[in-house]
C-alpha cells in the first residue's frame, strides 16, 4: 500500500475547512489527515460533533509537540503564516503555508531563513494557480526564449469581485490589523506570484492604490501599478474587487512574438518568423506606404491557439499531492515556500509607493515598510 503522509490542519476555516473535507474523502492520494486545529471554540465543538475520530487541539504547538503529525497545512490568516511556519520547521514538522506567505517581507525572511537551514524538510506554499497547466505552458514558451526578450507585460485581473457582506462577514479581513491589506494580501497574491514566475522580478514599482474606494474598508479594493524591469521592459498590474463583469486578460509581448491569456483558460501565442527588430530592419521606403495604408502583417507570424481547463479545487488537491510527493519521493515542488517572498515583496512595494507616493526600487527597505504599515494599524484603532 502506498505510503500516506500524516497531516495537521491548522485553521479549519474556509480554507482549512475544505482541505480537511477533500482528506476524508480521501481525494488526496498520498496523505491523511492526522489532526486538526482551531482557536476557534465554535469549531472545536463543530468537529466534535461532526469528526471526533480526528484529534482537535486548540494550541497548535500541542498539536506539533503531539507527535500525530508530520507535514502541516497552515491555513490561519495571513499574518499568522510566518509565525506557526518558523514552529513547525523548528520541530522537523514539513510545512505547507497558505498564500500569502505572510504580510511583511521582514517576517517571510525569517522563515525562509529557518527553511533554508532545514533543507531535509518539505516547505511548500499553496500557490495553486501554478498547477494550470496553462501558465506552466507559456512560463516554458518564455523560459525558451520563443517569444524572445520580454518588452513589455500587462495583467489586468479585475474578476476578483466581493460584495460589502464579504468584507463585513469576517472580523479580521480587511483590516490593518487584521489582513495587512485588501486584494493585494488576499486575492492577487495568486497573480503577483505567477507574473513574477513568468515575467521575473521588477526593479522599480510606481502605483496609484485606492483604499476604501468602492467598498467601505480600510484597506485598497482597486489599483494600478507600473512595474519597471531596468532593461527597458515595463508591466502594468491592475486589480480590484469591485468589478461585477470582470476581466482576466495577461499580454507578454516579446521581441519575437506574444502571449495572449483570457481567463486563465485560452491562450493565443503568437511566433514572429524574425524578430521584430529584424523585420523593422528590413523595411525600405517602399515599404512604408503599404504599412501606413493597413498592410496585413500576420504574414510575419503564425499564431497557435490553445484552450486550458483548470478546475479550481483541483488545484488545490494537485498542490497537496505535490506536496507529500516531495516529502515521500523528493518529486521537485512545483511551489517552494521560498518563492511566496517574491509575492510579498511585490505587494509591499505597491504599498509603499501609493503611501509615499513616488516610485520604490525594490526590495523596498523592509523596516521602513514595516513602520509604515503600524502607523496604518495604530491609525485605525483610534
Ligand atoms: N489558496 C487559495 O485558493 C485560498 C483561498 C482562500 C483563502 N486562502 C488563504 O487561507 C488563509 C485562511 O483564509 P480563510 O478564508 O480560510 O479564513 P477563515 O477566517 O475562514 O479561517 C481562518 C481560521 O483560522 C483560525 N485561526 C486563527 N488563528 C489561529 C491560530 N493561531 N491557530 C489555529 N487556528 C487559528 C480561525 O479561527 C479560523 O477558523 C488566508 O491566509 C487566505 O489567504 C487561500
Amino acid at each position: 500500500m502506498m505510503k500516506k503522509v500524516k497531516v495537521g490542519i491548522i485553521g479549519v476555516g474556509a480554507q482549512g475547512g475544505l482541505y480537511t473535507q477533500f482528506l476524508l474523502d480521501g481525494r488526496v492520494e498520498n496523505m491523511e489527515i492526522a489532526a486538526i486545529c482551531d482557536i476557534d471554540p465554535e469549531k472545536k465543538k463543530e468537529y466534535a460533533e461532526k469528526h471526533p475520530e480526528i484529534p482537535f487541539y486548540e494550541d497548535y504547538v500541542d498539536m506539533l509537540e503531539s507527535g500525530l503529525v508530520e507535514s502541516v497545512v497552515v491555513c490561519t490568516p495571513h499574518y499568522s503564516h510566518p509565525e506557526i511556519g518558523i514552529q513547525a520547521l523548528e520541530r522537523n514538522i514539513h510545512t505547507l503555508i497558505e498564500k500569502p506567505a505572510g504580510v511583511y517581507s521582514k517576517q517571510v525572511k525569517e522563515l525562509n531563513e529557518i527553511a533554508s537551514s532545514k533543507p531535509e524538510l518539505t516547505y511548500g506554499i499553496m500557490f495553486n494557480q501554478r498547477t494550470n497547466a496553462l501558465y506552466q505552458k507559456i512560463k516554458e514558451v518564455i523560459d525558451q526564449g520563443e517569444i524572445g526578450e520580454i518588452r513589455r507585460s500587462n495583467w489586468i485581473i479585475t474578476s476578483w469581485w466581493r460584495p460589502q457582506a464579504y468584507y463585513d462577514g469576517s472580523e479580521w479581513r480587511a483590516t490593518w490589523k487584521g489582513e495587512g491589506g485588501g486584494v493585494l494580501v488576499n486575492q492577487a497574491p495568486h497573480q503577483l506570484d505567477l507574473f513574477q514566475w513568468i515575467c521575473g522580478m521588477p526593479q522599480k514599482v510606481y502605483s496609484n492604490v485606492k483604499y476604501g474606494y468602492q467598498r467601505d474598508i480600510a484597506v485598497e479594493d482597486e489599483l494600478t501599478t507600473l512595474f519597471d524591469y531596468g532593461n527597458g521592459a515595463t508591466g502594468v498590474f491592475i486589480t480590484c474587487t469591485h468589478d461585477l463583469m470582470g476581466t482576466d486578460r495577461l499580454e507578454i509581448l516579446g521581441d519575437k512574438g506574444k502571449i495572449v491569456v483570457d481567463d486563465s483558460k485560452k491562450v493565443s501565442i503568437k511566433r514572429l518568423h524574425q524578430s521584430e527588430s529584424e523585420i523593422n530592419a528590413s523595411m525600405g521606403p517602399e515599404d512604408v506606404q503599404a504599412v501606413v495604408q493597413g498592410k496585413d502583417l500576420s504574414e510575419y507570424y503564425t499564431e497557435e491557439k490553445l484552450e486550458f481547463e483548470s478546475v479550481w479545487g483541483a488545484q488545490h488537491i494537485a498542490v497537496l499531492e505535490n506536496f507529500a510527493e516531495n516529502i515521500l519521493h523528493d518529486t521537485p515542488l512545483l511551489a517552494p515556500g521560498s518563492d511566496g517572498l517574491n509575492g510579498v515583496e511585490l505587494a509591499n512595494a505597491i504599498h509603499l509607493s501609493s503611501w509615499l507616493g513616488k516610485e520604490v526600487e525594490l526590495p523596498v527597505d523592509e523596516d521602513h515598510f514595516l513602520e509604515e504599515l503600524n502607523k496604518r494599524i495604530q491609525e485605525e484603532e483610534k
